[in-house]
């Protein structure tokens, strides 16, 4: 398996890596991020058991896991915070999350885990307001950025100010496609990869035109989703803007057809 990162970003201080093949067998193809800040590291999303292993052996080339500052989980799905045991024995890392998920979280760590920490699983947490937070990472800073009901209702996103990478999480995921590690080349074509997610997993148009708003007046210089390919540069910035601002999805598209008694059986 290659779990060579692809690399976003490379001053020589500060790194952002992004490994997009981790994922093997049934589990959906999905992107995990690596920031480096001098001696400090942090992880964007790292996933479930499923990618732990190989995450944490491609970590381990660029520093000492143990040391490891974070671990942002984005919401609360199993493909982005379902090794959060693992991350909690095996490093120092606090997580940071939206504060609805952080005290639901504690359920994905066995009591044999708990009892080899010196503290609660509690004390690992950082829980993010509403309102999103900015959280101190090597000389500079990582920037929690309020992305609600785009899909999880408490759900961040993640802002590096150094790259000018914005990591939109499930927002922008494209599912089914090819060769995942480029950007999108043309965008009308990578619209059918992403159309029905969003449909289904987002919540309204709503909500998509606020966080649009508040995205164009940040300097962001790629929105990396954490399913598929990434926008790159201000033409696929704005067109992706416009097109997610632009499109019913979630409740928008509800009606009475979609709340009927099944007759079914699976
Ligand atoms: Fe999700
Ligand atoms: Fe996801």
């Amino acid at each position: 398996m290659a779990a060579e990162p692809i690399v976003l970003f490379d001053n020589g201080h500060h790194k952002c890596l992004m490994f997009d093949s981790l994922v093997s067998g049934e589990g959906v193809q999905s992107n995990q991020f690596l920031i480096v800040d001098g001696k400090h590291e942090a992880l964007i999303d790292p996933g479930g058991d499923l990618t732990y292993t190989p995450l944490s052996v491609a970590a381990s080339r660029y520093m000492n896991i143990r040391d490891m500052d974070y671990v942002f989980a984005s919401h609360q799905d199993p493909d982005i915070i379902g090794a959060i045991d693992r991350w909690i024995v095996h490093t120092r890392a606090k997580i940071v999350t939206s504060r609805l998920w952080a005290r639901f979280l504690p359920h994905l760590v066995s009591s044999y885990v708990t009892n080899q920490l010196s503290g609660s699983v509690y004390d690992r947490i950082v829980s993010v307001p509403d309102a999103g937070a900015n959280v101190k990472f090597g000389d500079s800073y990582l920037q929690c950025l309020p992305a609600h009901f785009m899909h999880s209702v408490g759900n961040l996103q993640f802002y590096d100010p150094v790259s000018k990478i914005l990591f939109s999480g499930d927002l922008g995921a494209s599912l089914g496609g090819e060769d995942d590690h480029l950007p999108v080349k043309d965008f009308k074509k990578h619209i059918p990869s992403m159309i029905g997610f969003h449909r289904r997993y987002i919540a309204s148009k709503t909500v998509c035109q606020l966080w649009a708003n508040m995205v164009r007046e940040m300097d962001v210089v790629a929105i990396v989703p954490q399913h598929g390919k990434r926008f790159e540069g201000p033409e696929m910035v704005n067109r992706f803007l416009d097109w997610v601002s632009g499109m019913d999805c979630g409740i928008d598209l509800m009606t009475q057809e979609n709340y009927q008694c099944p007759v079914d059986y699976v």
